[in-house]
């Protein structure tokens, strides 16, 4: 695996696909096991975590499993922009309903906050988040995920669905912004 640039930037490989793939089926298996004979809303919040979604939703193998898309927008560049924007909000009737909140990165926690909010009112039997990566030196506004992957330090990362301004989303690995770059800032 070699760096990648994007925007000027460097970056170096973080998680290889194997040890993603490794934590996906244990995430799954958790979950399996937490939900298997329900009918759990499985809810990807869209854009980041469209690849961990169709991963971890295949991994699950739950039968009566559901999946649906909400999108919320709170970055910018590196940068969380300090106010989550819902772009698009839940269709679903989640009255009565299992939900699993399915989420890419958590950083301030802020988008994770409202969605537990949002979610909240459509009167759900129970909310869970489970989230691929989680950064828990970052600014907490919301309680730690359920179900997390990888705890990771307060980085800019990239790949697996993660991206810089829409970019390098398509990478199978996730990569971290290379030391040097931070210095010359
Ligand atoms: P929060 O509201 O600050 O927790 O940010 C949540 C959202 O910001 C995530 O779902 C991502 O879409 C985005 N985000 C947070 N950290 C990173 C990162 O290191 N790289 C790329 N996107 C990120
Ligand atoms: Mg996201």
């Amino acid at each position: 695996m070699e760096e990648v640039t994007y925007q000027g930037l460097t970056f170096v490989p973080y998680i290889r696909r194997d040890e993603i793939a490794k934590q996906v089926e244990r995430l799954a298996q958790e979950i399996k096991r937490d939900y298997e004979g329900k009918n759990p809303l499985f809810v990807c919040v869209l854009n980041g975590s469209f690849i961990f979604a169709s991963d971890l939703f295949r991994a699950c193998d739950i039968h009566d499993a559901e999946m649906t898309f909400i999108r919320y927008k709170s970055y910018r560049g590196m940068e969380s922009t300090g106010s989550v924007d819902k772009i698009m909000g839940i269709t679903e009737d989640v009255n009565g309903r299992d939900v699993i909140i399915v989420e890419d990165i958590i950083d301030s926690g802020r988008t994770a906050a409202q969605l537990f909010k949002d979610l909240a009112e459509g009167n759900p039997n129970s909310v869970k988040m489970v989230s691929l990566l989680f950064k828990p030196d970052a600014v907490r506004e919301s309680k730690a995920p359920d179900y997390v992957g990888f705890n990771i330090p307060n980085e800019f990362i990239l790949g697996y669905g993660l991206d810089i301004d829409e970019l390098a989303r398509n990478l199978p690995d996730i990569y971290v912004l290379k030391k040097e770059n931070k210095e010359e800032q």
